[in-house]
């Protein structure tokens, strides 16, 4: 089934608005409404002083006119009266500089006062509302990361990092061991001497920059756990979520995710082309649309974070104002990703927001209604897809993919913190590798480097930079067939060269050493030859040693004929970024390899699966005439043309 749903504020409007507005909600097709998640000042004006008056309201109208209410904690937002009094509460940026009060997420995931304050406003909530009827799921906080936000800098943090590196470490020889500190001098005493790793004269040593990622992304998940316990505590039978980012790398969401009930994201597919790693040309092609793998992307991903269950609690109803230019998307597009989110397995979709603000900082974000009231485009396709989802043939899900991508969260702040020049990895080449595929109509899971991969023909890994030996030993015991991208298992954790060089422990998959690894210019291009063909590519590149038959050679004026591509049997390694071309000829010659079928790539069309029902995506901005590819498209398919 796919349930709709809206993000709506009533503490921004008039009171007299809100059984109205309840009621075309409801007619419009509606099943949920999102509230509270910034309403912690309204609730409790002062400390200690509490007006429930107003939300209890709220909730009677929402709930009596047929709307199940996902109820969330305001820690997102805390109030000025709270920062005022403890201004230990608050996050210090990377320069050392306070972040003010002013805007939201101002908070710092180390102060134990902050906790202390959210987990007290969390027990009120759920004290207040746990076991009403119209509650029927829980948001916690708003979108943890955003505007760069898990890292702080302040006391609270410096206290809480030399008590995780103790607990880490034991000793500080053993800290001093591990992160190679007799370089330049750097050994410690005592764990009481260890720093932030900011406002340096150069770069810290990785391994301290890696401890402290590590360090900043279990504040997030304990922070998350004290409001998790208090909510299942106080709201038996009640799901409990937040609300997770696209593109969104700072801190570990697997953790997180586990001691959650489902996982929702937040998706805003046109700011995140403007404002992402795409060409130029591509930017161009996608504008009005955004790219066309970027909902299905972090649905699967986040489907597979919510162990089956996703759903998208922000969805972009129009123009935003965040990104770097704000262009309106074409007309239809808030239908089409509804349905490609439904497609890639999400069960609700949420509109932000209901009624446009006309004041503060998004009064140019878009919503179903404008300002005064007057539906706006998205409000009509929302209409339309709640006469179209009548139609859904009950009981669809997803099926496994054969082909799986694994993410890494470390190997991401590995590639920040190593980057070895300006040649930029993560994210993109996971989503180029997955927009190759769904070009060509191959569904693909992402999943994680600790996911089971049994049953899967191809196995992905792109930019897992942190070696792994429990999942090199897990492919080992599979049958898939295995491809590692460049740097792969190069580092280890606390990011040092493994003993036996790079790939580490993924060696044991393919006979290889890694003995010297260049970042290049834009400017420069390396050859390649790759069958009967030759390609060009950029920015690294690898002098690999192997046993293993070699798939494609450099053949350049630099160390012509060495390896750029080796493989067995089992596991290929790419030792170089694959761009353009020959990204789509080696992934397309990995399918055959893994025995997936591919069709013949369309950048503008995508083809997927959920159940029974097959859905072709147009991402051109005129009609096409969809081609069924197989008898799996009915009745219903028929007449869902997207
Ligand atoms: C999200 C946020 C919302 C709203 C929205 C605007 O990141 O969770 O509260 O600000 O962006 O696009």
């Amino acid at each position: 089934m796919l349930e709709l749903g809206v993000c709506y504020y009533p503490e921004q409007w008039d009171r007299d608005l809100w059984r109205e507005d309840a009621q075309r909600m409801v007619a419009l097709g509606l099943d949920w409404v999102r509230i509270a998640e910034f309403s912690w000042v309204k609730v409790e004006p002062k400390y200690g002083v509490f007006d429930w008056g107003w939300l209890d309201d709220v909730i009677d109208i929402l709930g009596s006119a047929g709307l199940k209410v996902m109820m969330s904690t305001p820690t997102a937002a805390p109030p000025k009266w709270l920062i005022d009094a403890h201004p230990d509460t608050l996050a210090v940026g990377e320069s050392g500089t306070v972040r003010k009060f002013g805007a939201r997420r101002h908070y710092c995931f180390s102060s134990e006062t902050y906790r202390h304050h959210a987990a007290r406003i969390a027990r009120e909530f759920a004290s207040r509302y746990g076991d009403n009827p119209h509650v029927h799921a829980w948001q916690i906080d708003n979108e943890y990361g955003d505007h760069d936000t898990i890292r702080s800098y302040s006391e609270g943090a410096r206290l809480a990092f030399r008590h995780w590196l103790a607990e880490t470490y034991d000793t500080v020889d053993a800290l001093n061991e591990v992160w190679g500190n007799t370089f330049w001098s750097m050994s410690y005493g005592s764990f009481n001497e260890i720093d932030l790793p900011n406002n340096l004269v150069e770069e810290p040593n990785p391994s301290h920059a890696m401890d402290f990622a590590r360090f900043s992304s279990d504040q997030v998940r304990a922070f998350n756990q004290i409001q998790v316990d208090i909510l299942h505590q106080l709201s038996p039978g009640r799901p409990v979520s937040h609300n997770f980012m696209a593109n969104s790398f700072d801190y570990d969401h697997y953790p997180v995710a586990s001691d959650l009930d489902f996982a929702c994201w937040d998706s805003y597919p046109m700011g995140a082309l403007v404002d992402g790693p795409q060409s130029d040309e591509e930017k161009q092609q996608f504008l009005r649309t955004g790219s066309p793998d970027y909902q299905s992307f972090y649905s699967d991903f986040y489907r597979h974070l919510g162990n089956g269950k996703v759903w998208i609690t922000e969805q972009q109803p129009g123009p935003v104002n965040w990104a770097n230019f704000n262009q309106a998307p074409a007309d239809g597009m808030v239908r089409l990703w509804t349905w490609m989110a439904y497609a890639h397995g999400v069960d609700a979709v949420f509109y932000f927001r209901w009624r446009q603000a006309p004041f503060a900082q998004e009064q140019f974000h878009s919503a179903l209604l404008l300002s005064d009231g007057t539906p706006d485009q998205a409000y009509h396709e929302v209409a339309q897809i709640a006469r179209e989802r009548a139609l859904l043939p009950v009981g669809q899900k997803r099926k496994q993919a054969k082909v799986a991508l694994v993410l890494d969260y470390p190997s991401r702040w590995a590639h920040d913190i190593l980057p070895q020049g300006q040649t930029r990895f993560a994210p993109k080449i996971a989503f180029d590798w997955y927009q190759s595929l769904a070009e060509r109509g191959v569904d693909v899971d992402v999943v994680g480097p600790a996911s089971d991969l049994t049953g899967y023909a191809l196995v992905l890994i792109p930019d897992l930079m942190i070696e792994n030996a429990a999942l090199a030993q897990r492919l080992m015991d599979v049958g898939a067939k295995v491809v590692l991208g460049a740097r792969v298992g190069s580092k280890t954790l606390p990011l040092k060269t493994p003993d036996k060089l790079a790939p580490g422990a993924f060696a044991d998959l393919i006979a290889m050493r890694v003995l010297r690894v260049e970042s290049l210019p834009p400017s420069h291009k390396e050859t390649i030859a790759f069958g009967d063909q030759t390609f060009e590519t950029t920015g690294w590149r690898e002098s690999i040693e192997t046993s293993e038959p070699v798939l494609a050679t450099f053949c350049g004026n630099y160390r012509s004929g060495w390896p750029a591509i080796v493989g067995n049997d089992k596991c290929r390694y790419i030792g170089c970024l694959l761009d353009g071309g020959l990204l789509h000829e080696f992934l397309a010659n990995c399918a055959g390899w893994a025995d997936v079928d591919i069709a013949e790539p369309d950048p503008f069309s995508r083809i997927t699966r959920r159940g029974k029902i097959e859905f072709t995506f147009n991402f051109k901005t005129s009609e096409v005439a969809a081609t069924p590819t197989s008898d799996t498209w009915d009745q219903v398919a028929e007449r869902i043309r997207l």
